[in-house]
């Protein structure tokens, strides 16, 4: 079977249909071509056909691709590698390492699979997740994606995944012909994002006194230039990531909301994004049917929640924020507080906000952003699925900071070597 050409039955028997037409001469197969040709129009449907011969297009068997990974710290880097796979096909099936493999192969994971898995189901061009998948492709999984998950292309990026051992993590897919590649996304890794945060606490902890402002400031904003880290180096790359206008499209839903949409509004800074969030924004989305999300701007995050944060950028957030299914649309750069005007130019029904925050102090504040909500009666307190906030995530990482900054170093020395060799692939 090959999954390039699946009309090739129809081509087989439209040669079969203009051999036993032949003696009816030229006339039938002009005929037919012109059926072929507007086969699209109901008059022309198979039953005006002789013997029986069906020119519908059969409904086509879905391409279906498979990608795999350990979706650590998922960021929006991984989520466009997901929407270039599922690009290349129908249906998306991710396999998600499980934690015994990660820890054998890379060392402990961050975020538990439970967590992985909220985080990769909540990706609007996943269609299926497989928990508990090999590290490696062997020859037994293939099969298994093959013949049970009926996959026709595994997909990887453009980078190259070595096995210990030295081999193609690849090789037998490739060699099966089934294999496609994706250019891998611009400009941010795992071990990028950890090098950020390593840098923050442990500058922090060596000076507390000592303010890092411009630091921040270079982080935040994500720009090019590299950060000397006086030679301790781990993993302390800045976001190499620029945004582009097509990029926000391409992970943007391209739809305002329906007529009589109820409108709900949930805010913050949703650095770090984790599945606290993604289980708060699905909450969210229950109580309407639009759920427009207020990201705070790289300043008002500093300013509420201290100069080493946030650790990814206005831009690099939204991108999270958006390639989450529950999301239709999102503010960059939303203000603090949640004013008249903004209710009334987007017609928001419900103001909304969870129990589990990194700041709840606003209750108590002189100015509390959700006043004018409060006082039209459309603000709710939804309790928070899961106690998980960006603190929780740094100080899991923090708790690990030794065995990454190992990792990052073996890491952020191959990165290097993919940035400096890498050249132009096709296909975003
Ligand atoms: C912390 O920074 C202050 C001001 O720069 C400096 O005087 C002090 O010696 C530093 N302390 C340590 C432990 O490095
Ligand atoms: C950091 O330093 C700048 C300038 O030296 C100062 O204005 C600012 O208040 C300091 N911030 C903190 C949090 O200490
Ligand atoms: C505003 O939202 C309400 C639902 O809360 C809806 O009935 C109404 O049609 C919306 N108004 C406009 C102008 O879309």
């Amino acid at each position: 079977m090959d999954p390039d050409s699946p009309n090739s039955d129809n081509l087989r028997s439209w040669g079969k249909f203009v051999a036993t037409c032949l003696i009816g001469g030229v006339v039938v197969t002009l005929g037919a071509t012109a059926l072929l040709a507007s086969s699209s129009s109901p008059y022309h449907g198979d039953s005006q056909l002789p013997l029986g011969i069906s020119f519908r297009r059969r409904k086509k068997k879905p391409v279906r691709v498979y990608m795999d990974g350990c979706f650590d710290m998922m960021h929006y880097g991984h989520c466009n590698a997901l929407r270039q796979a599922r690009a290349l096909g129908d249906q998306l099936v991710v396999g998600v390492v499980s934690d015994a493999e990660i820890i054998v192969n890379k060392g402990p994971p961050v975020t538990p699979l439970h967590e992985r898995m909220i985080m990769v189901k909540a990706v609007k061009w996943v269609d299926e997740v497989i928990p508990d998948a090999p590290y490696a492709i062997t020859e037994d999984f293939m099969k298994k994606l093959f013949d049970e998950y009926n996959i026709d292309y595994i997909i990887h990026g453009d980078d190259p995944c070595v096995l210990p051992d030295g081999t193609d993590a690849y090789a037998l897919a490739k060699k099966a012909g089934r294999y496609k590649q994706i250019k891998r996304t611009e400009g941010v890794s795992s071990t990028d994002i950890v090098g950020r945060m390593l840098l923050c606490v442990r500058e922090r902890s060596i000076n507390e006194s000592h303010n890092h402002s411009s630091l921040q400031r270079q982080f935040s904003h994500g720009h090019g230039q590299k950060f000397d880290d006086g030679g301790s180096g781990s993993g302390t790359r800045v976001s190499h990531f620029l945004p582009t206008s097509r990029r926000i499209v391409q992970f943007s839903n391209g739809k305002g909301p329906g007529q009589d949409a109820r409108i709900v509004y949930i805010d913050g800074a949703f650095d770090l994004f984790h599945a606290g969030h993604v289980e708060i924004l699905r909450l969210a989305k229950e109580h309407g049917d639009f759920l427009f999300v207020g990201i705070h701007t790289d300043q008002t995050v500093s300013a509420k929640r201290g100069v080493h944060r946030p650790i990814m950028n206005l831009h690099e957030r939204s991108l999270s924020v958006l390639a989450c299914r529950y999301v239709d649309e999102v503010i960059i750069g939303a203000p603090w507080e949640v004013s008249r005007d903004m209710i009334t130019t987007f017609n928001i029904s419900l103001v909304v906000h969870g129990t589990v925050a990194e700041n709840d102090d606003f209750q108590k504040e002189s100015g509390n952003p959700y006043d004018v909500p409060i006082s039209m009666g459309i603000f709710k307190v939804l309790d928070s699925p899961l106690d998980i906030t960006t603190t929780t995530i740094i100080k899991r990482i923090v708790a690990n900071h030794e065995a990454y900054q190992k990792r990052n170093e073996k890491k952020a020395a191959s990165e290097k070597r993919y940035y400096e060799g890498k050249s132009f692939v096709t296909g975003d």
